[in-house]
């Protein structure tokens, strides 16, 4: 239950609204309460009268009589009626504070939880899968809503109502009190255990449901795969089994939905028993009349729901308490990518990589070894490598996605740490390997979270990076919406786009990760041409395992299990007869092929 405290700060933010809704709740039980006792007046008063009216049997008063009680139980009738009005408004302000301030905290609550993941760095989200983000922050803050809501309003409603009711039920009759509420607590009881049984296999029924689903969808977008290789039948038979987990498990809830109201019912019929049987022997004492009976049949009824309303609160506080300590354990993740100085200056772009070394900390991969370089501000590095070489790795670091195990990284000479991280990300323009665009307009794409870039420069930036041509082709030009991570747009149009997005942004440092690889060695090479014109006194790292993107550079450092092989100018490593240059004339050939 201590995890519930976290969300007492929200309560306090929000408190003008639960107070009010205390006050409402209370007032509409009022309104609750004052109609069993006008019907208790009423009773009384039919039972005096009517003994009074068969004494004047036969005489003309009778009439007189009749009219003036039919105007009484006329009344009385109203005033009921205006009371349940009455209560009816107020509980309408009941929902009017509690629940909107639910929702105001759900809202709260899920900004803060997104907020929080945006501040976490790449290695929580190698640790945590998508579905475990995604369940804390809707599912997780789902069941929270559930006990700041619904609970606290049945919580505040219960106590209010047990104060008024209790205190004037044992005012009036304290024995027959005790035996009508004995059962009550057994059912908040039945209820708690019986609502635990529910909701865990309606989780159970969730779970299968999903992967029912999971299953379904895979199937769907393997479809080729699974025609191909002629499973169908086998992929209905795995349907078939699986629905029939499903089935299972929702008639397994059945079984005990279908016991839940005829529980609730024996057990309120049994309080009513009670009260007519202990009743009956008060009135025969002479200490209650038939109207006190039918009030406390009434407050009987009243007490019902809000007791049954505790053993719902119960089980549901107790899930909230379990969505909110994980939703706490996330809270409680810290990056370790800080800075301390948060240096917001304008960088030149001078580079250097001293010693360093780094290990990943999920995998314990070496991913680099002493790695050591320095670029000029202006200067164009490319790091050429074979697979898993550790290229990838190096802009990571310069993004400061990670930092280096040990070592440094100095920009102008201070250590990238010093900056300001927000400050430094903007002032480099990173095209990560795996293309990722968002299911925007190409102009959107492009400007990507900078709305005021003028329309010139996201067309000059989309004429650097080649793609000029294509887009003018569509038929909605900048406008195209480009589909779900940009599947209407070919693997080399997707690669360019993802270009143009982060030279529009006149970046200080160009990351260019393998990004040329989907492009033949024509456009590649336009490409660079015009990499070449804007960048200059930019400072380029385009990474690639290709020749042919790298022999523009400046500098070329050729890469091998995390460890410098070679460095120099195109011309120097052909010269040094290297692994640069048989890789050189490996791929020359191939081209030629
Ligand atoms: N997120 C990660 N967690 C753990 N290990 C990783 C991670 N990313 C990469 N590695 C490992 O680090 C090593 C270097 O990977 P890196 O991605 O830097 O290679 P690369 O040179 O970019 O290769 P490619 O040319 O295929 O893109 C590899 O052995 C890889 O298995
Ligand atoms: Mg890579």
């Amino acid at each position: 239950m201590k995890a519930l405290a976290h969300l007492n700060k929200y309560l306090v933010k929000y408190k003008w609204y639960l107070i009010w809704g205390a006050v409402f709740t209370a007032i509409s039980n009022l309104f609750g309460i004052i109609p069993a006792q006008l019907v208790r007046y009423a009773l009384d008063l039919v039972k005096e009268t009517l003994d009074v009216y068969f004494l004047y049997n036969g005489s003309g008063l009778q009439s007189n009589l009749y009219d003036v009680f039919a105007f009484s139980i006329l009344l009385y009738g109203v005033l009921i009626l205006v009371m349940a009005l009455l209560k009816g408004f107020f509980l309408f302000l009941v929902r009017q504070t509690l629940i909107v301030m639910s929702r105001h905290i759900e809202y709260d609550l899920k900004n803060e939880i997104y907020e929080h993941y945006q501040t976490l760095p790449l290695s929580f989200y190698r640790k945590n899968n998508t579905g475990d983000l995604m369940a804390r922050i809707s599912e997780d803050v789902s069941k929270v809503r559930m006990y700041v809501g619904p609970s606290i309003m049945y919580g505040l409603n219960l106590i209010t109502l047990f104060i008024l009711v209790i205190s004037y039920m044992v005012s009036i009759n304290a024995r027959l009190s005790l035996y009508v509420l004995l059962p009550l607590p057994v059912l908040s009881i039945a209820i708690y255990i019986v609502n635990n049984i529910i909701i865990r296999r309606s989780e159970e029924i969730q779970q299968s449901l999903s992967r029912l689903s999971t299953y379904v969808q895979e199937a769907f977008s393997g479809i080729r795969v699974l025609k191909a290789f002629v499973r169908e039948g086998d992929s209905a038979a795995n349907f078939t089994a699986e629905s029939d987990v499903y089935k299972a498990k929702s008639l397994h809830l059945t079984r005990v939905d279908a016991l839940f109201f005829p529980l609730i019912m024996l057990l309120i019929g049994l309080s009513n028993v009670l009260v007519v049987y202990v009743g009956g022997q008060e009135i025969l004492a002479g200490r209650l009349t038939p109207g006190n009976i039918t009030e406390f049949i009434l407050y009987v009824n009243m007490l019902t729901w809000p007791v049954m309303a505790l053993g719902w609160t119960t089980s549901q506080t107790q899930r909230a308490a379990a969505s909110q300590q994980r939703i706490n354990e996330f809270l409680s993740v810290r990056t370790e990518i800080v800075s301390e100085k948060n240096l917001d200056t304008e960088i030149q772009g001078d580079l250097e990589f001293r010693n360093v070394r780094f290990i990943y900390p999920d995998s314990g991969i070496v991913a680099l070894k002493d790695f050591s370089m320095k670029v000029k501000a202006g200067e164009t590095v490319a790091i050429l490598g074979t697979t898993g070489s550790g290229k990838s790795t190096l802009a990571n670091l310069l993004t400061r996605m990670y930092d280096p195990t040990s070592g440094e990284i100095r920009i102008d000479g201070v250590p990238l740490r010093d900056y300001k991280l927000a400050s430094i990300r903007r002032q480099m323009g990173y095209v990560p390997q795996e293309v990722f665009l968002f299911s925007e307009t190409i102009t959107n794409n492009v400007k990507f979270g900078m709305p005021e870039m003028a329309q010139e420069k996201v067309v000059q930036a989309v004429k650097d990076a080649d793609l000029y041509q294509n887009i003018s082709e569509f038929p909605e030009g900048f406008d195209t919406r480009i589909g779900e991570r940009g599947v209407t747009l070919s693997g080399g149009q997707k690669q360019r786009l993802s270009i143009a997005r982060a030279i529009a942004r006149d970046p200080r440092i160009l990351i260019l990760d393998d990004c040329l690889s989907a492009v033949d060695t024509n456009t590649e090479n336009i490409i660079l041409n015009n990499l070449h014109r804007i960048m200059e006194n930019r400072t380029s790292v385009v990474i690639s395992h290709r020749v042919s993107s790298v022999k523009l550079a400046d500098k070329i450092i050729v890469l091998d299990e995390g460890a410098v092989v070679e460095e120099g100018t195109h011309q120097e490593l052909l010269a040094a007869n290297g692994v640069y240059r048989e890789l050189y004339e490996k791929q020359l050939q191939t081209e030629e092929v």
